[in-house]
């Protein structure tokens, strides 16, 4: 019995010690390159801050949060590595970086922003937009795992960013309001490792978060990062895509 008690402890301590020190993203490991076609890295200065993702040829979503002068931005499609010119790179002026309209810095609520590139995006192997749901499509079902990609910070108390696109295989986790108090809208979605050591982090936000192969979820915020009391938040895309449409089609 205490042998056996001596034994468990170790294990969950070890199985603890292997997800805290948690690789890239938080948790999760190096993609296969342009293995994630949609995935838009938005860049200050030559400098990658957030994540986006393709949804049209000429049009990226990435969070409201993410928001610089539309002049001082860049977006680089077919990117892997961020500190090599490995030849497939697209980079694009931006013409319009559009906020919702609603959104609200102090509560994240509505975290969402649209990016018009200069020209359309070559569409390649590389190269191809994310889907998004109707409003009129079966609800997500809460068991089903999702994958978040970026190239947000590796540790969860480091400041670098990860030189490769990494992603990770999180789970949406229902009653999110029980871990944070009530801070959870209509308009975000929580997903997260039930043990921690799974998620985004600082430098992922505005990126992707794809459950069935459907854009799903917008990197936002969290407490923390990897916190098993603490999911990774999301802006809930499907209740936006009437407003993408919308704006998309007064934008053209
Ligand atoms: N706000 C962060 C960013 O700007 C993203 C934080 C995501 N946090 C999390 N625990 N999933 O990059």
């Amino acid at each position: 019995m205490g042998q056996c008690f001596k034994a468990t402890v170790l294990l969950v301590l070890a199985l603890a010690v292997r997800e805290s020190s948690g690789q890239r993203i938080i948790g999760g490991q190096e993609v296969v390159p342009y293995s994630i076609k949609y995935q838009a890295s938005i860049q200050y200065n030559r400098v990658h801050y957030c994540g986006g993702t393709l949804i049209r040829p000429q049009w990226v979503v990435s969070a409201a949060h993410c928001w610089r002068p539309s002049s001082l931005i860049q977006v680089v499609l077919s990117e892997h590595s961020l500190v090599l010119e490995e030849g497939f790179e697209q980079i694009f002026n931006v013409s319009k970086a559009l906020v919702h309209y609603n959104y609200n810095y102090q509560t994240f609520n509505n975290d969402i922003m649209l990016l018009k590139l200069a020209e359309p995006a070559q569409l390649n192997a590389n190269v191809q937009p994310a889907t998004l749901l109707e409003d009129t499509d079966p609800p997500l079902n809460s068991s089903v795992s999702c994958t978040v990609s970026g190239w947000g910070v590796t540790r969860i108390y480091s400041s670098y960013l990860s030189q490769v696109l990494y992603a990770v295989v999180v789970n949406v986790m229902p009653n999110c309001n029980f871990y944070y108090y009530g801070k959870i809208t209509e308009n975000m979605l929580c997903a997260g490792s039930r043990f921690g050591g799974k998620d985004s982090c600082q430098g992922d936000s505005g990126g992707p978060l794809i459950c069935d192969g459907n854009l799903e979820g917008i990197v936002s915020w969290g407490i923390g990062c990897a916190n098993p009391y603490f999911p990774g938040v999301y802006t809930k895309v499907r209740n936006y895509t009437k407003w993408i449409k919308w704006v998309i089609g007064t934008n053209e």
